[in-house]
């Protein structure tokens, strides 16, 4: 089997969506649910979800080689990241190199880098009257929201969207895709890089 570690901050709907997709594969598992927050409501999908989890510090992520070494005790194959608001340390994106993928609820490099995450990404593409968002799934280096782009899916943002209404359409994007770009990583398929889930207009 290979192993999974998910990496989250915060509420872990990719996560418990990612979870419950490879339940049932022959091929991968998800071995970890790990966190920097004790409060994140990930903890408690982990818990019922019935995955192993485990919670450290911001700092002993960063400063120590903590996290590295319980990644490593985890016969960790590959570190997927799902609403993850940790800079990774070089030590770790070394040692999985190419083997740790994020998910950006934007079409990066648009509306991307510190301070880019949640609500406020699609609050700015609101504000910026851009005509689409989408996903980005990318393996991850040293720098927030860069590294090299595996995968984007596009939605149309209609004028009288709401940053709440483009969040919708963004996060049924990342539960459709999200699972199955990173089955076809890990095995190793190919697999279409960029999809227009709506019809995207020409202007
Ligand atoms: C998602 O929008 C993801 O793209 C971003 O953070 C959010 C996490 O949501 N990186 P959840 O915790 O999976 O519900």
């Amino acid at each position: 089997m290979i192993r999974l570690a998910i990496l989250a901050s915060g509420s872990g709907s990719n996560a418990e969506n990612i979870v419950k997709y490879f339940s049932h594969s022959d091929a991968v598992e998800v071995a970890a649910i790990i966190s920097n927050k004790a409060d994140a409501y990930v903890l408690e999908r982990a818990k019922y979800l019935r995955v192993p989890s485990y919670v450290m510090s911001r700092a002993d992520m960063v400063g120590t080689d903590k996290l590295l070494n319980l990644l490593r005790e985890l016969k960790t194959d590959w570190v997927i990241l799902a609403g993850f608001l940790v800079l990774l340390p070089e030590s770790i994106v070394n040692e999985y190199d190419g083997k740790i993928l994020n998910i950006h609820p934007s079409l990066l490099p648009k509306f991307g880098g510190k301070g880019m995450y949640g609500d406020k990404v699609h609050e700015a593409v609101v504000a910026a009257h851009e005509k689409e968002s989408g996903i980005t799934i990318h393996t991850i280096d040293t720098n927030y929201d860069q590294g090299t782009t595996v995968f984007q899916a596009k939605i149309r943002v209609e004028p009288l969207d709401n940053a709440e209404k483009v969040a919708q359409k963004v996060h049924a994007l990342e539960y459709k895709f999200y699972p199955k770009v990173i089955e076809d990583m890990i095995l190793g398929r190919d697999f279409e890089r960029v999809v227009a889930v709506e019809p995207i207009g020409k202007d």
